[in-house]
């Protein structure tokens, strides 16, 4: 199973989630690429069986313009694509928390619920990144 990561980072919370969903399904023997959103040359989408796709929210819930750019240069809508944020409570509540994970979890069609992480995932909200990459995997098992 080939999976790809790609995401847009600024200030490098949604970065630290991609790395634990690296490391989490490197460990559950998927094959990974990283994709920089904005950054690293186009990918060839043809090539992987699941899609994570991580970004942080803007301005009263908007998503970042890489993101867009991204969606387009994909353009399709593959299957198996698994939505993952960071954001911040105190731009907005719970309303506006990781609003681009919820636009681009409703634009997929995603099978999975969006991942939501206030900050930095490092400490107590790693373990919710590792179970939330668990259930995306039992799927693809089921699959099989
Ligand atoms: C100007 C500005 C606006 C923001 N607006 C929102 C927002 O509407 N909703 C939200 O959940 N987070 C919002 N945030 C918080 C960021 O999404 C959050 O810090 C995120 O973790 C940044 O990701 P990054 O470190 O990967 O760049 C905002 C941050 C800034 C600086």
């Amino acid at each position: 199973m080939k999976a790809l990561i790609a995401y847009v980072s600024y200030s490098g919370n949604t970065k630290e989630v991609a790395e634990i969903v690296e490391k989490k399904l490197k460990d559950e023997g998927v094959t990974v690429d990283n994709h920089r959103i904005g950054i690293d040359a186009p990918i060839h989408p043809e090539c992987y069986d699941y899609f994570f796709i991580g970004t942080f929210t803007w301005e009263m819930g908007k998503t970042p313009d890489e993101i867009k750019d991204f969606v387009l240069e994909v353009g399709y809508k593959p299957d198996n694509i698994a939505v993952f944020g960071t954001g911040d409570t105190q731009f907005g509540g719970d309303e506006l928390f990781c609003k681009a994970v919820d636009k681009l979890w409703k634009f997929y069609e995603s099978k999975w619920s969006g991942l939501k992480i206030e900050q930095s995932p490092r400490g107590s909200q790693e373990q919710k990144v590792e179970s939330w990459v668990e259930g995306v995997l039992q799927h693809a098992k089921s699959f099989a």
